[in-house]
């Protein structure tokens, strides 16, 4: 059976002053997630948003909201973002190296559970916990900002991932455009993120869908090229 690729718009890059019409508008265009960027200014060099904002969020939008926390104490604030309507809440191994109880409080809610790999941190560190999780995130641009270069090492890591757990839901996050889907999607992500390669374009339906074309063709070649084998 093909995997099936679903394209998250991250909310970074949308234009603030006019929210509700920025979801739209990536709903329209055929968006599957929203995803949205907390940070702390600890964990990472810079602040966006908290639950507050997402729980607005959450009242303007039709499409799951898959919430990436990058903040130093998980723990802390888990509650509040599953309350305010994450459908996914992905944190950082970085800052939870015993994420289970993490874990289970986010499916107990209802909700995914996604662990998340910066670009430093090897995909080992997560092996042990790929079967309680919903999905992984891996970073493929350092967290903090949106409008980054992928960085290519990253992408191994997704391939290490994909072995180790078929079928498990693969996010990449970061420097995802048309030309990068193609690696990525080749090496096994099905869920890309991508902030400034949609919200950057005036025209998201156009962008969406020639994500997905190239994430298509990437699909078809990889399985053209397993019958060769
Ligand atoms: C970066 C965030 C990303 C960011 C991606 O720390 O986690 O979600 O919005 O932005 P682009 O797609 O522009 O690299
Ligand atoms: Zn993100």
């Amino acid at each position: 059976m093909q995997r099936s690729i679903r394209l998250a718009p991250s909310l970074l890059s949308a234009d603030f002053s006019r929210l509700d019409r920025e979801i739209e508008s990536v709903q329209e265009a055929g968006a599957d997630l929203l995803h949205i960027d907390v940070m702390d200014g600890h964990f990472v060099p810079n602040i966006t948003i908290g639950p507050f904002i997402v729980e607005a969020i959450k009242r303007a939008a039709r499409i799951p909201l898959d919430v990436h926390l990058m903040i130093s104490e998980p723990a802390k604030f888990v509650r509040q973002f599953l309350d305010a309507g994450a459908d996914s809440l992905n944190f950082h191994i970085e800052t939870a190296p015993h994420p289970q109880a993490i874990i289970e409080k986010i499916r107990k809610h209802g909700a995914k559970a996604g662990l998340v790999l910066s670009p430093e941190t090897p995909a080992e560190t997560l092996l042990d916990h790929l079967g309680s999780v919903d999905q992984v995130l891996v970073m493929t641009v350092n967290p903090g900002f949106g409008g980054q270069k992928l960085i290519p090492e990253c992408v191994e890591k997704v391939r290490t991932i994909a072995r180790a757990a078929p079928g498990l839901e693969i996010e990449v996050d970061g420097g995802i455009n048309i030309d990068t889907v193609p690696e990525v999607v080749s090496a096994g992500a099905n869920v890309l993120v991508a902030g400034s390669a949609i919200f950057g374009k005036e025209d998201r339906a156009a962008a969406i869908a020639a994500m997905r074309r190239a994430a298509a063709t990437a699909l078809a070649r990889q399985s053209e090229h397993a019958k060769q084998q």
